[in-house]
């Protein structure tokens, strides 16, 4: 079942989500294939919870979209439950970001280039890793949406200045997607 996506401006983006025991979170499997089906149908990379309206921490992430261009993440659908960094390397990289709670703006963001990360995977079994690359890019990505935080929240005050009224048109609803959204329109 294809979710709608809650664009920017609506009041569960900008929530800390809380924590979940995924032995007993209701209907937890079929949440997880309903965002894989999302996720695809808005040809995204990743998605959090929240931009399906809940605010708990879990996210997915599909790398096996790029697989074509990247070999190494063929089959990559993975997903991340009560995730937590616990490191970061102190190289950064920049990268354009975009978001689909954010349509149609893209902009470049600053980040750690690597993290150690701890998380529940679709297994249910307990993970530690270091993540780098493109993986480690998505997973700060999706992690800030579990704290309310998104990634415009990184920009200087100039790029912030330059994108705010795209931003207060969106949170009146004025904005274009080709996926089913919830906002205030
Ligand atoms: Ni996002």
């Amino acid at each position: 079942m294809i979710l709608p996506m809650y664009i920017f401006g609506q009041p569960v983006l900008r929530k800390v989500a809380e924590a979940i025991d995924p032995a007993t979170y209701p209907n937890l499997q079929e949440l997880i294939t309903n965002m894989f089906e999302t996720l695809k149908r808005s040809e995204g990379v990743g998605l959090a919870a929240p931009q399906v309206g809940l605010p708990i921490r879990m996210f997915i992430i599909d790398l096996d979209v790029i697989s074509e261009d990247e070999p190494a993440y063929k089959g990559y659908l993975h997903t991340f439950i009560n995730p937590e960094i616990l490191e970061e390397s102190e190289e950064t990289s920049s990268m354009e970001e975009g978001c689909l709670s954010i349509p149609g703006i893209h902009e470049s963001v600053k980040r750690p280039e690597e993290v150690l990360v701890k998380y529940i995977d679709e297994n249910l079994q307990q993970q530690e890793r270091w993540l780098t690359g493109f993986e480690a890019r998505v997973f700060q990505h999706e992690f800030d949406h579990l704290d309310g935080k998104m990634f415009v929240d990184h920009l200087s005050a100039f790029r912030k200045q330059l994108i705010k009224s795209k931003l207060i048109a969106m949170t009146k609803g004025k904005f274009s997607a080709s996926y089913k959204c919830k906002a205030n329109r």
